[in-house]
């Protein structure tokens, strides 16, 4: 292990000494340190750390907002005016205007893709401003659909969306500086820090964010700046935390949405809504213990596995790296195996169809809490079965998880006798 991360470290004190002249044919060393520090974007930082850019791109950060004039397989799907009528004609009853005034933006429209996972949206100008055209491609079921197909005019991009999808944002310029989320959306503006000679370590690390230095919740935040839904508190109608930079109190930028909001949140502390993976979390035992998005999540790893969601291990084996023993007993005894998330972190927020993203809470949702509320359970993915009576379900599933071993019999039994006791008095 030793060995490794110091031959690691080599190879990458190696491609710094080996980049910094094309740096310095970047950017103007003695310029760029007099002036404001600002972003530079992630190709500069490429130059010294490779390997971070290289593990990075790998990841969707990297490829949130692409521009189609670089590349055009960025589109995961032809812009056919034809296609989308026909879809929309499917959805008629949903659409606010009337079909032959709908906007359907054609291929030579489109300035960048916003998203590839589970839907994809356009992103055009109009009047020199960008805005969000009003038709949203789903990639898993491969339909379109309409998107604020009456007010799209009235809702700017930069303003509405864009520190959340582009870095170095700046809305009294209109500019943003790089399209996605680069190193400085975590890191904060670099250009100091790329400026300084190689040698001035000291300098380099005083002008970077590193978030493993910070304090636990002030670095969690960096992942709540986007991972949230709510409101900036210095801009009126922005849904981005306007003015705030990784190390910085988030609160002061941004709130999020109350727990009461019915669109985007179910009773409980569950959200409806996604990119709101923060707001689950605060609700979690996890985020009482300290156990936040980069115990789980890798952003950037050496030679890192591409597992779903950029996961530090696969499947249960990340959740078993620390729940080492899940005693195999109530809830955990009927089932003959592991999934651990299918229980514990149900689909039930909404990207592009309902119940495509995972909750962060943690907590299962059983048949009755489905009765209760109707929130979605986290059973119904597997017990499907359309007529599946959920007061049955739950039934079943109460008698099979009563039952105790012998060793932690006391403890129900005590229960029982403790519930007969109340209910005989
Ligand atoms: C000219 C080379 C160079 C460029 C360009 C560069 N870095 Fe660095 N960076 C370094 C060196 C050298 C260190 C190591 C300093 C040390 O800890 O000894 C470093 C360290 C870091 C650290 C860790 C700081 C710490 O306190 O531990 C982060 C984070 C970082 N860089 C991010 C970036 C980002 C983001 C960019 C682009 C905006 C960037 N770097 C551009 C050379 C560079
Ligand atoms: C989504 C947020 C995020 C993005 C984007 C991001 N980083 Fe990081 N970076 C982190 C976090 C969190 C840490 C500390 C924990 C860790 O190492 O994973 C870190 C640590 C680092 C470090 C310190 C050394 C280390 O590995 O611990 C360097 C250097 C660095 N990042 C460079 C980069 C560069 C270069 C890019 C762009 C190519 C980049 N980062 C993009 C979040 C991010
Ligand atoms: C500037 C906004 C922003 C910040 C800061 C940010 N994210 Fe993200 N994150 C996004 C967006 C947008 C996506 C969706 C990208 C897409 O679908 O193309 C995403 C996607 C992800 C994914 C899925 C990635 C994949 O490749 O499958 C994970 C996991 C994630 N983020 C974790 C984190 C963590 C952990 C942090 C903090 C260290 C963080 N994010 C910080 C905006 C952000
Ligand atoms: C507070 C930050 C934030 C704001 C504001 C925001 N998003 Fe996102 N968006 C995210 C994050 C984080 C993700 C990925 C995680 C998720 O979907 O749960 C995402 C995902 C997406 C996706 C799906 C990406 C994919 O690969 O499937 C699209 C499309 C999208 N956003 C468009 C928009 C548009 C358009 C707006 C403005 C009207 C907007 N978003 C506003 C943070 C934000
Ligand atoms: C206890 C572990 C754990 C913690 C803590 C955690 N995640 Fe996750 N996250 C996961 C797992 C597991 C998945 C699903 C992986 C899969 O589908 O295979 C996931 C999926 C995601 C996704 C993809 C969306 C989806 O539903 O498919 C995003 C984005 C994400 N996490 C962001 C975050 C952010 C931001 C935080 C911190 C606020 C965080 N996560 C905290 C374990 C965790
Ligand atoms: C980095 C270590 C770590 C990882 C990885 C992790 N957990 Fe945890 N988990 C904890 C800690 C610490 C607690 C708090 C323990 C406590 O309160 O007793 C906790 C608490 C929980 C709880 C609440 C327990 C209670 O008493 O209410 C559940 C449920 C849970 N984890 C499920 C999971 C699942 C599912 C995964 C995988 C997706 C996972 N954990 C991954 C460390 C971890
Ligand atoms: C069939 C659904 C199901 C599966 C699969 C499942 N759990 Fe649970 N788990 C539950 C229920 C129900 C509880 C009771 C507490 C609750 O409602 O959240 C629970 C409780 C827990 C707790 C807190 C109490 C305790 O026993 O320590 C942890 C931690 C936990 N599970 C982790 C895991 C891990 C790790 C896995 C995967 C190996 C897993 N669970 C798989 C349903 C499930
Ligand atoms: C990942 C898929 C999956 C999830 C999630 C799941 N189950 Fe199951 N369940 C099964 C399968 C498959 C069996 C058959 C026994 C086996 O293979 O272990 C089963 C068996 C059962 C049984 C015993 C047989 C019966 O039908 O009476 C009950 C009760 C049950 N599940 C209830 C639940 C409840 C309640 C939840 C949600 C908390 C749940 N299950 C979540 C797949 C799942």
């Amino acid at each position: 292990m030793a060995f490794l991360s110091r031959l690691v470290f080599l190879s990458a004190s190696i491609s710094i000494f080996c980049h910094t002249s094309a740096v310095a044919q970047q950017l103007d060393q003695k310029k760029t340190l007099a002036e404001p520090n600002t972003y530079v974007g992630s190709e500069i930082c490429r130059t010294c750390h490779l390997e971070h850019y290289d593990a990075w791109k790998r990841t969707l950060h990297s490829k949130m907002l692409q521009d189609v004039s670089k590349n055009e397989d960025v589109l995961v799907t032809e812009l056919d005016e034809k296609v989308m009528k026909e879809d929309f004609k499917k959805i008629e009853k949903k659409l606010k205007v009337p079909m032959d005034q709908i906007y359907f933006p054609k291929r030579e429209d489109v300035l960048y893709t916003i998203g590839s996972q589970w839907k994809q949206r356009y992103l055009v100008k109009q009047d020199g401003k960008y805005f969000i055209a009003p038709t949203q491609f789903n990639i898993d079921k491969g339909r379109w659909v309409n998107y604020h197909d009456h007010d799209w005019k009235e809702r700017p991009w930069l303003k509405k969306c864009g520190g959340c999808h582009a870095t170095g944002v700046d809305l009294e310029k209109e500019t943003f500086n790089e399209p996605g989320v680069g190193c400085e959306a975590c890191h904060g503006p670099g250009s100091h820090h790329a400026a300084l000679p190689v040698g001035e370590s000291l300098g380099k690390r005083a002008n970077i964010v590193n978030p493993s230095k910070l304090t636990g919740g002030v670095a969690v935040q960096i992942c709540g700046s986007c991972h949230n839904r709510g409101k900036a508190t210095k801009v009126k109608g922005s849904g981005w935390p306007v003015g705030y930079r990784p190390g910085k109190a988030l609160e002061t930028y941004y709130r999020s949405i109350p727990a009461d909001d019915k669109k985007k949140m179910y009773p409980g502390g569950f959200s409806k809504g996604h990119h709101q993976q923060y707001i689950d979390w605060k609700n979690s035992r996890h985020a009482d213990s300290g156990v936040d998005c980069i115990s789980c999540h890798v952003v950037h790893e050496l030679g890192n596995p591409v597992f779903q969601s950029k996961t530090k291990l696969e499947g249960d084996k990340l959740c078993l790296s620390c729940h080492e023993q899940v005693a195999q007993v109530g809830a955990h005894s009927v089932h003959s195996f592991g999934n651990c998330a299918n229980c514990h972190m149900p689909r039930i927020a909404k990207s592009a169809e309902s119940g495509d993203i995972r909750s962060h809470v943690f907590k299962v949702l059983l048949p009755k809490d489905t009765l209760e509320t109707k929130i979605p359970n986290s059973c119904q993915s597997c017990h499907k079965h359309q007529d599946e009576d959920l007061a049955d379900l739950q039934k079943r599933w109460d008698n099979l998880t009563k039952r105790q071993p012998a060793n932690g019999g006391d403890v129900a039994q005590a229960r029982q006798n403790g519930d007969a006791t109340q209910a005989s008095q």
